[in-house]
């Protein structure tokens, strides 16, 4: 997979000020990498149970997505921590921060793929569709040395998020018709892929 870091010279000052305010102290600065390839990969499906660490361990709720989907990711796929857009049945479309690998703190033996919708829920929604279109690329996966390092980096690439997704070139997905079609009519509910 082609993978390109780039650093236009006209926002310069911005990455300096990305580098200083998107850096957790355990992990490296963010810097946008565009996947051309890959991105923006849209999918579609059931959520269900994980391990419940989310809520109860890192204070970060997070929505994991039914086993096929995951299965259906190309196989050139990178694993690691994405931004995009996330929707809920046909609900509101918010943005959504996204990990998908074995995450190597917990030493998971099932790749998944684990949605934080940024936006405080009342109630679980097991069982519900949920949509989401991958925009961008942030980190690897990582494992840390405790607890706090993990939550410090996640509560970073919700903030990565939120400021990534102000640029014109990803907001427009949030009103992506993508986010209008019936999820059965997307390939009976798992939709998997880039088109
Ligand atoms: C934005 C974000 C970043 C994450 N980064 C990592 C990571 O670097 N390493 C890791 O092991 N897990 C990472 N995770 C995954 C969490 O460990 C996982 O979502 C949590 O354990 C809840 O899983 P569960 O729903 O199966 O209980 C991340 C999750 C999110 C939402």
């Amino acid at each position: 997979m082609s993978a390109r870091v780039v650093l236009p010279t006209r926002l310069t000052g911005r990455f300096l000020l990305l580098s200083h305010n998107f850096c957790s102290p355990t992990t490296k600065p963010y810097k946008y990498t565009r996947m051309s390839t890959t991105l923006p990969h849209f999918a579609s499906g059931e959520v269900v149970k994980g391990f419940g660490r989310g809520s109860k361990t890192l204070g970060t709720p997070t929505a994991n997505l039914e086993q096929c989907v995951v299965d259906k990711l190309p196989a050139d796929f990178k694993t690691g921590i994405y931004f995009g857009w996330a929707q809920v049945n046909d609900g509101p479309v918010y943005e959504q921060v996204t990990s998908i690998g074995w995450n190597p703190y917990f030493r998971n033996q099932t790749k998944s793929m684990e949605t934080h919708v940024i936006h405080s829920f009342t109630e679980d929604f097991y069982g519900s569709n949920l949509k989401v279109i991958l925009v961008g690329y942030i980190r690897d996966e990582m494992d840390f040395k405790g607890l706090e390092e993990l939550k410090a980096a996640i509560a970073n690439d919700i903030e990565v998020s939120k400021q990534e997704l102000l640029r014109p070139e990803f907001r427009k997905y949030k009103t992506d018709e993508f986010f209008c079609q019936n999820p059965e009519s997307l390939n009976n509910g798992k939709m998997n892929g880039n088109a």
